[in-house]
C-alpha cells in the first residue's frame, strides 16, 4: 500500500426505462442521481468492514472486489445516502467506489471501464445473472443508454455474458424532473432476476412481455431525444404495466406509482421490483412528494445529470 488512506465516492441510479428486459441483452436506460455512497480504504492487519472482519455471504460483492484486487489487508469504512435494496444502485455504487479507493491506495492507474467491468462482474456472481446497466451508471455517472441507436449518444464500452452483448453509450441527459418514492421494502435483486428466468422457461408469454419492454424502451429513447415529456411519461407507466403482467411489482409499488399518475406525465417501478423504489417524471414534485408521503412512502426529489466515480480525498 503506497498511501494511508483513500477515500471515493460512485452515484446511485435510477432505471427510467427497461430493467429485467436489459438482462437478456435488451434495450435500457438509467440515470445516476445525487445520493452518492462513499468508501474509505486504509492499510490494516486482516480485511474489515465498519469495525468487523468481512463475511462472504453477508458481504458477497465486497468479498469479491477484494478477490480481484488480490487484497487481504484492509480496513474499510462504508457511509451511504443510497439505502441498500432500495431499487437505487447501492450495490454498484459500492462496487465502483470500493475498487476506486483501492487502485488509488495501492498507486494504481484507474480506468473507469475497468471499475465499471468489475462491478458488473460482481454483480453477475452474486446475482448469476445481470446486466452492465447499474455498474456503468455507477462508474460513469450522467446518463447511460444500453444497445441504444447508436446516434442517442456517445459510445463508451461493450461487455457480453454467454449470449448477450450490451453496446453502452453516454447520453445527454435533458432537463426533466423526477421524484423517487421508496416503499421500504427491501428489493431482492438476485431473487427477482431468477423469478423472471424461470416465467421466461416455462411460459412464452413472458418472452413476450420482455420483447414489449424492448419496445416502450425504444420508443422512450426517441421521447428523450425529442424531449417529448409527454411520450416519455406515457411510455413509462406502460413500461410499469408490463413489469407488473411480468410479476415484479408488489401492491405497495402500484399504489405509489396510481398516486403519484395525477400529477406525473409518468410514474412506475425502478430497479429490480418486489419492493425498493418508483420513479415518476413530473413538473408538480411538490405534489408527487405529498402524495407518496400520503400513500406510506418516503420520497425525495431527484437531481439527475451527477457525475460518475470519484476521489474525494487522498491522505
Ligand atoms: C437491477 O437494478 C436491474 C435489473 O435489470 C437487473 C440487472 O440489470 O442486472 C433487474
Amino acid at each position: 500500500m503506497f498511501r494511508k488512506g483513500v477515500v471515493a465516492s460512485s452515484p446511485g441510479k435510477f432505471i427510467l426505462l427497461g430493467e429485467h428486459a436489459v438482462v437478456y441483452g435488451k434495450p435500457a436506460v438509467a440515470l445516476a442521481i445525487n445520493k452518492r455512497f462513499l468508501c474509505r480504504v486504509q492499510p490494516g492487519k486482516i480485511n474489515v468492514l465498519n469495525g468487523i472482519p468481512i463475511n462472504a455471504k453477508m458481504h458477497p460483492h465486497i468479498t469479491y472486489i477484494l478477490k480481484i484486487n488480490g487484497v487481504k489487508n484492509i480496513t474499510i469504512s462504508t457511509q451511504s445516502e443510497i439505502p441498500s435494496s432500495s431499487g437505487l444502485g447501492s450495490s454498484a455504487a459500492l462496487c465502483t467506489s470500493l475498487s476506486a479507493a483501492i487502485k488509488a491506495i495501492k498507486n494504481e492507474n484507474i480506468d473507469v471501464e475497468d471499475l465499471a467491468n468489475d462491478a458488473f462482474n460482481a454483480e453477475y456472481e452474486v446475482q448469476k445473472r445481470a446486466s452492465p446497466l447499474d455498474a456503468s451508471c455507477s462508474a460513469f455517472g450522467k446518463g447511460i443508454a444500453l444497445n441504444c441507436p447508436k446516434n442517442m449518444g456517445k459510445y463508451i464500452w461493450t461487455a457480453e455474458k454467454g449470449k448477450n452483448k450490451w453496446d453502452i453509450f453516454e447520453i445527454p441527459v435533458p432537463k426533466m424532473t423526477f421524484v423517487a418514492g421508496y416503499t421500504g421494502i427491501k428489493s431482492h435483486t438476485g431473487q427477482l432476476v431468477e423469478k423472471v428466468r424461470k416465467y421466461k422457461e416455462r411460459n412464452k408469454f413472458a418472452t413476450d412481455m420482455v420483447n414489449e419492454i424492448e419496445n416502450v424502451t425504444l420508443e422512450g429513447m426517441n421521447c428523450i431525444s425529442k424531449y417529448d415529456l409527454t411520450g416519455l411519461g406515457r411510455v413509462m407507466t406502460q413500461d410499469h404495466k408490463l413489469l407488473s403482467i411480468l410479476g415484479v411489482s408488489c401492491k405497495e409499488l402500484n399504489k405509489l406509482v396510481d398516486a403519484s399518475l395525477r400529477y406525473s406525465y409518468g410514474a412506475k417501478l425502478t430497479g429490480s421490483g418486489g419492493g425498493g423504489s418508483m420513479i415518476a417524471l413530473t413538473d408538480k414534485p411538490d405534489k408527487v412528494c405529498e402524495t407518496i408521503r400520503m400513500h406510506g412512502g418516503a420520497p425525495f426529489i431527484v437531481k439527475t445529470d451527477v457525475p460518475g466515480v470519484t476521489l474525494e480525498q487522498e491522505f
